[in-house]
C-alpha cells in the first residue's frame, strides 16, 4: 500500500534521512523505531508531505505522492495522526471529529463514522460537548486518533500514541489500534518509544538510525533479537503479552 524508496529529506542544509526504504503492506501493522531525535517523525512527515522529499520516491496505492501538498495526500486516503497535544483546544470534542472529516461530503457517512469513533472511544461519547482543551492527556490522544479515522483513510500513520500516558491508558490506546486493524481492516504505520508494545502489535519493524534502516524484520522474531533487546527492548508496560492487546 505504501512504499519508500532511498527516500533522503531534512530541514534546509539539515539532512536527517540518508536513503530510507519501507513497505507498508495493505491491512498490516509496520512499526518504525529509533531513538529520540533519529528521524522518525521527520520519515512521517516527508511522507505527509508537510517537509520536502529531497530524493527518493514515495507511492501510495500505486501512484506517486511524494511532494504533494498534504491535503491532497489527505484526500488520497492517507492520514497523520501528529505526536502530541494537537486538538483544536477552544472546540468541543464533536467539532473537532467533525475537522477530521472536512474532505468528505457525505453527511450520513460522517455522522456514522463519529458514532464509530464513539464506540471505540466510550469516554469521549461522554464527554462529546466537552471543550477539547479540558480533556486529560489520554482522551486527547483518542481524540486525535478518531479525528484520524474520521477521514476514512485507507491508512493510518500514528507518531508515538503512546507518549507521556500512563501505562493502563497505553494499553487501551493499542487495544483500539489493534481494533482499528481488525474491524476496520485498516493499514497502519506505527512510530513508537515503547518498542515491546509495538512490536507485540506490529506485523514487521524496522530499526532507523543515523538517518539509514539499520534493522528491519518480522517483528515477531525482532522481540526475540538479542540486539534489540540489548538496544532498544523496555518501555513502560514491560511484562505485556499479546493477549492483553485484543
Ligand atoms: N523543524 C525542524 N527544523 C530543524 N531540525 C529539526 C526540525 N524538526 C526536527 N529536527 C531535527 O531532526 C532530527 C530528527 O527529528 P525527529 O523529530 O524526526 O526525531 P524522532 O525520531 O521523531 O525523535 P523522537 O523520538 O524524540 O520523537 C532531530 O535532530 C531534530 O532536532
Ligand atoms: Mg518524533
Amino acid at each position: 500500500m505504501l512504499e519508500i524508496r532511498s527516500v533522503h529529506s531534512g530541514y534546509g542544509k539539515l539532512k536527517i534521512l540518508r536513503g530510507i526504504s519501507m513497505s507498508v503492506p495493505n491491512g498490516s501493522i509496520v512499526t518504525l523505531l529509533g531513538g529520540n531525535g533519529t528521524g522518525k517523525s521527520t520519515m512521517l512527515k516527508a511522507i505527509s508531505g508537510l517537509i520536502p522529499v529531497w530524493e527518493g520516491e514515495i507511492t501510495f496505492d500505486g501512484r506517486a505522492i511524494q511532494n504533494l501538498k498534504p491535503h491532497v495526500i489527505v484526500r488520497r486516503g492517507l492520514v497523520q495522526v501528529t505526536q502530541g497535544k494537537d486538538s483544536y483546544p477552544g472546540m468541543t470534542v464533536e467539532d473537532n471529529l467533525k475537522v477530521g472529516a472536512f474532505s468528505r461530503s457525505d453527511r450520513a457517512g460522517v455522522a456514522q463514522d463519529m458514532e464509530m469513533v464513539f464506540d471505540l472511544f466510550p469516554r469521549l461519547k461522554d464527554r462529546r460537548r466537552q471543550i477539547s482543551g479540558t480533556l486529560s492527556g489520554g482522551e486527547v490522544q483518542m481524540l486525535v486518533i478518531g479525528r484520524g479515522l474520521m477521514a476514512r483513510p485507507k491508512m493510518i500513520m500514528l507518531d508515538e500514541p503512546s507518549a507521556a500516558l500512563a501505562p493502563k491508558i497505553v494499553l487501551d490506546i493499542f487495544r483500539v489500534v489493534n481494533r482499528i486493524r481488525r474491524d476496520m481492516n485498516m493499514t497502519i504505520l506505527l512510530v513508537e518509544q515503547n518498542v515491546r508494545m509495538a512490536l507485540l502489535l506490529a506485523d514487521y519493524g524496522y530499526i532507523i538510525r543515523d538517518g539509514v534502516v539499520h534493522m528491519e524484520g518480522e517483528a515477531s522474531s525482532m522481540i526475540d533479537d538479542d540486539n534489540v533487546r540489548q538496544s532498544y527492548l523496555g518501555g513502560t508496560v514491560a511484562d505485556t503479552n499479546v493477549e492483553a492487546l485484543s
